[in-house]
């Protein structure tokens, strides 16, 4: 484990600006920052200007907090020159895809938005899923079953995911790979700093291009409705007072996708990692897969996407202060699953954890994951097939390579090969 070693500013602004010559070691290992932010400061103003919040009581009574907004668009939009009004689908409409999210609204917008959402993520509806993601997960492994070497992220770890949501929303199989490439540059829109005019065009002419696509299957499933979620967006027509709109239903095709996709490869590969790097649980598992459920939860407290921005709406007292309102704040889940206070010996990655479940992962609060089923079936499911029906597994390379982002923790690649 690396140490962090300038004062806590330094550190907390070297994290916060991409591209900084030091900002490799924070993105290999952000837990020694983490854990000094909760011992000195747990409730912190950075210099650059975010508050971090690191306590795992304060983090759910951050996550919990009504003065508190999710309601990022306005400012991801006017990062990208977006248009006014609320013109039908169009280039610039494509450029307010997150004011469609239910993810960056506040009450009572998200409420509507989640409740003709809600229905597709119930417990029952995620179990009929069961058998389809463990015949997806057999699927994928059957060609890597002769493969020397391969990488375990991109062959497996990210295709189960992204078929089943394309299953899901009624899209068809061939376009996968386009859904998985916008998708991946949605993500990237929402880390903080300074974009290049490169990226923000390519950016938009990806949204243009994913909105039109969308808007053609919304038109599509109007005109022969299926078993599918935008069908059942679509049937909000009859029963919803107010029903989703077009822009509505092809923003939250867009949402479910980048919720679901890279939160759920990255903690397969992710997973997989930690089993790898800890041989004698890896083979306990192996051995006796009703540790898996346990296991999972594990995974998930371990490696939590970092932050999760909000702004206060309001002066809102926390503790000792008071964050004004205008301020961002970043309740830091990353290390809030590892606050001492709350999980014992936080450091240590152990299957067998008896509060593992507690973990903050899926947030808390009005936007609690809608996934959080899914997102539990398929971690489950591509786990337990890898280990179940193939051989162990050993690293290609024992330096994990992390993605250069803030808000997630996330594998660049992940080159495995069959032990033995
Ligand atoms: C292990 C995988 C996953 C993790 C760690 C995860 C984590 C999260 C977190 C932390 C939030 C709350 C964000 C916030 O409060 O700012 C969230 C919200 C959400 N997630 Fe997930 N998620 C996962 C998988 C999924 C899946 C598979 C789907 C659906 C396909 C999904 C759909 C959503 C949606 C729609 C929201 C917004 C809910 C709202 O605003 O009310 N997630 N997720």
């Amino acid at each position: 484990m690396t140490t962090a070693t300038g004062s806590l500013d330094e550190d907390v602004t070297i994290w916060l600006t991409p591209g900084h010559a030091d900002r490799g070691r924070l993105i290999e290992d952000p837990y020694p920052l983490f854990d000094r932010l909760r011992d000195e400061a747990p409730v912190y103003k950075s210099q650059p200007g975010p508050w971090f919040v690191t306590r795992f009581p304060d983090v759910l009574q951050s996550l919990r907090e009504p003065g508190f907004s999710r309601d990022a668009s306005r400012a991801m939009n006017r990062h990208l020159g977006s248009a006014s009004g609320d013109e039908p689908l169009s280039e610039d409409a494509a450029e307010r895809l997150f004011e469609t999210w239910m993810l960056y609204r506040d009450p009572p917008a998200h409420e509507r938005l989640r409740r003709m959402m809600n229905k597709a993520f119930l417990p029952k509806s995620i179990e009929r899923w069961s058998a389809r993601a463990e015949e997806i997960a057999l699927e994928l492994l059957a060609p890597l079953r002769d493969e020397a070497e391969f990488d375990l992220l991109d062959r497996y770890a990210a295709q189960l995911p992204l078929r089943i949501i394309c299953e899901m929303i009624g899209m068809p199989s061939d376009r996968a790979a386009d859904l998985a490439a916008w998708s991946h540059t949605i993500v990237m829109l929402q880390e903080p700093g300074e974009r290049t005019p490169e990226f923000d065009a390519q950016a938009k002419s990806s949204l243009v291009e994913c909105f039109a696509y969308f808007r053609e299957l919304v038109a599509e499933k109007r005109r022969h409705p299926g078993d599918d979620i935008i069908s059942i967006l679509l049937e909000s027509e009859h029963a919803e007072a107010n029903p989703a709109t077009d822009r509505e239903i092809v923003g939250s095709c867009i949402l479910l996708n980048v919720a679901g996709q890279e939160t759920t490869m990255h903690r397969i590969s992710n997973g997989t990692l930690y089993l790898l790097d800890n041989p004698d649980q890896y083979r306990a598992l192996r051995n006796d897969l009703s540790l898996m459920p346990n296991a999972i939860e594990e995974i998930l407290r371990y490696s939590s996407v970092n932050a999760l921005p909000r702004y206060a709406t309001r002066d809102v007292r926390f503790g000792d202060h008071v964050i004004p309102e205008g301020d961002i704040v970043l309740p830091v889940l990353g290390a809030a699953n590892r606050d001492p206070g709350y999980f014992d010996d936080p450091h240590n990655f152990d299957i067998r954890r008896p509060n593992a479940r507690d973990h903050l992962t899926f947030g808390n609060g009005i936007h609690y994951c809608l996934g959080v089923h899914l997102a539990r079936l398929e971690a489950n499911t591509a786990l337990t097939v890898l280990n179940r029906d193939a051989p162990e597994l050993e690293l290609v390379d024992d330096t994990p390579r992390w993605r250069d982002t803030f808000t997630a923790r996330s594998l660049q690649r992940m080159p495995v090969r069959w032990a033995g």
